[in-house]
């Protein structure tokens, strides 16, 4: 899955649509709940896939220096459409700021799952951990597949799930560990055939940080508040 293959995955009008329309849906309650408790007056904050401006628009005016990147052009156009953050078209795997710039580093909702691959994930949380001030946070938004989502339409709708596993099986047999890892699959939302790693547990996900010097401080339904072990 290249860095081209996401970005189409963010291009299609369909999708485009839907997060022109999304765009003053506001905060979820755990966002409310993570921002109010760890967001101060004043403080940088990082947004990574800041695209289609849903939390830029729920967060401008409240005095913080809001910063966002995101790979899709189109989406950063959407977000363009509210002032109140600076934004940029880049990944999160190469994030183009100076370190210990930003008191918080946030990625948004499935960011860090599209992310393929366990070494750019790693490079993407060591990057985050370069920019943070020394008791900056950094906040990520990761959801262990559950019940609930395998029993969904959206999960019914992935495509050839199974036939994913098989070929990441064939991979394996041939020898190439590095081409797909277990978790990782195509599901279909809001029109967007978009890559996702779905990680199994909880405690894959937070071994995962830990891997990276990161320690957690907090979890909100999904939304891992973590710092770094200095
Ligand atoms: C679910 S969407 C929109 C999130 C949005 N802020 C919201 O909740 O309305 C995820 C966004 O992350 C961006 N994205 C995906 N992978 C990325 C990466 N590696 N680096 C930066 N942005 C990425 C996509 O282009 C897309 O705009």
């Amino acid at each position: 899955m290249s860095v081209k293959a996401i970005q189409k995955s963010y291009v299609q009008s369909e999708a485009l649509c839907f997060y022109r329309e999304n765009i003053n849906e506001g905060l979820s309650a755990e966002e409310i709940q993570f921002t109010q408790a760890y967001f101060q007056i004043n403080q940088s904050i990082l947004l990574i896939g800041a695209g289609g401006g849903r939390e830029v628009a729920a967060l401008k005016d409240q005095g913080f220096q809001l910063f966002g990147v995101d790979l899709s052009l189109e989406m950063t156009q959407i977000t363009q459409s509210v002032k109140g953050a600076h934004l940029s078209v880049a990944s999160a795997v190469s994030l183009p700021f100076k370190n210990k710039c930003f008191d918080h580093v946030w990625f948004s909702d499935s960011v860090y799952c599209q992310i393929p691959g366990r070494e750019n994930r790693q490079k993407a949380l060591k990057g985050a951990m370069a920019l943070l001030k020394p008791d900056g946070f950094l906040t990520v938004d990761c959801r262990p597949l559950t019940s609930e989502i395998t029993s969904s339409p959206l999960w019914k709708t992935v495509p050839g799930a199974v036939v994913h596993r098989l070929r990441v099986l064939k991979q394996w047999l041939l020898g190439n560990f590095s081409a797909r890892e277990a978790g990782d699959t195509e599901i279909v939302e809001n029109g967007v055939k978009k890559f996702y790693h779905f990680f199994r547990s909880p405690k894959e996900i937070e071994q995962e940080f830990q891997a990276a010097g990161f320690k957690v401080v907090e979890c909100l339904s999904g939304l891992w508040i973590l710092k770094y072990l200095k």
